[in-house]
């Protein structure tokens, strides 16, 4: 379920008086953008202030207990929630950007590079991260995800890891972020099958949908490096604060770092990257829809030709 953000200035039914078709049209078209970026229902016609009533027991709109219903999907939303938290104080401050941070080197690390290295094409790619047994991470997840959509695309996407969809069918971005994930492309005028390549920072779903750790991070970066290299995108958007740290090696919440064009580092092939809001925290904080739509618009018009400026 996706909740529809309150239409500001509009009126409830009841109060509306006969309207012309300018009005007519320009609610309609909020409301096709409200039904593009997938809400499927409307809670009220006024807020409600949940915090003036709120129970000692937290709950969710739909009376679900949040604590219980807390990890539906990915761990994308703790990881921003948290940046966020971090990052405040330092923007307040203007702080400038600290030096990116280094991931430790796991002891399989030269391994998997090594296997990355060696892999000429994606299938060998996929191959070669099937096979590679540095990992807990192979045992306890069911399927690899290794990626979906079309490899050589102009752009492409990497989030964090698979959830529980991902795992059981194989491909990225399949559950409840999947599908909003394919609602804002469409919002922009592209589709998996047809303009952007997938893939995840893990291949593996770690269980329960934990965060990754740095040294998972760490050991599948190389596989990630080549898989970029191989797939040969244009640019890349980067989804969510597990991919922009591992990818950028940068110390900034997500939150700080979304709505600028950067590059990747030589290693990871030096492209054009733009890192944004991951779909499943979108999903939470519906608010927060503003700025993945204009980080959005960003990628649309480097699409339609601009440069990117970094
Ligand atoms: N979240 C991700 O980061 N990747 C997926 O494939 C699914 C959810």
């Amino acid at each position: 379920m996706y909740r529809a953000a309150p239409l500001r200035g509009t009126p409830s039914l009841r109060d509306m008086a006969p309207m012309d078709r300018a009005e007519r049209d320009a609610l309609l078209e909020l409301l096709r953008l409200q039904a593009e970026w997938g809400a499927d229902e409307c809670l009220a016609d006024a807020p409600l202030d949940r915090f003036a009533a709120a129970p000692s027991r937290p709950l969710a709109a739909d009376g679900a207990d949040v604590r219980r219903s807390a990890r539906p999907e990915r761990g994308a939303p703790r990881s921003e929630a948290a940046a966020a938290a971090q990052d405040a104080p330092a923007a307040a401050a203007g702080t400038p950007r600290r030096p990116a941070i280094a991931l430790p080197v796991p002891p399989d690390a030269s391994r998997a590079a090594a296997l990355a290295a060696g892999a000429p094409t994606l299938d060998a790619l996929r191959e070669a991260i099937a096979g590679f047994d540095g990992s807990a991470l192979r045992d306890t997840a069911t399927t690899l995800v290794f990626s979906d959509g079309v490899p050589g695309a102009p752009t492409m996407l990497i989030g964090e890891a698979p959830g529980a969809e991902e795992d059981r069918l194989g491909k990225p971005f399949v559950g409840a972020s999947g599908r909003l994930l394919d609602r804002m492309l469409a919002s922009i005028g592209l589709s998996r099958e047809r303009d952007v390549y997938l893939t995840n920072i893990l291949p593996w779903r770690p269980p329960g949908n934990r965060t990754p750790t740095d040294a998972e991070i760490a050991l599948f970066l190389p596989f990630v490096h080549r898989h970029i290299a191989l797939a040969s995108p244009r640019h890349v958007l980067l989804l969510g604060g597990v991919a922009a740290k591992a990818l950028l090696g940068a110390r900034e919440g997500i939150t700080r770092l979304r709505g600028r064009w950067t590059r990747l580092p030589p290693e990871a092939g030096g492209l054009p990257a733009l890192p944004t809001l991951h779909p499943a925290y979108l999903l939470r904080t519906p608010a927060a829809k503003r700025d993945a739509w204009a980080d959005l618009i960003l990628l649309r018009r480097v699409l339609d030709g601009a440069a990117p400026p970094a």
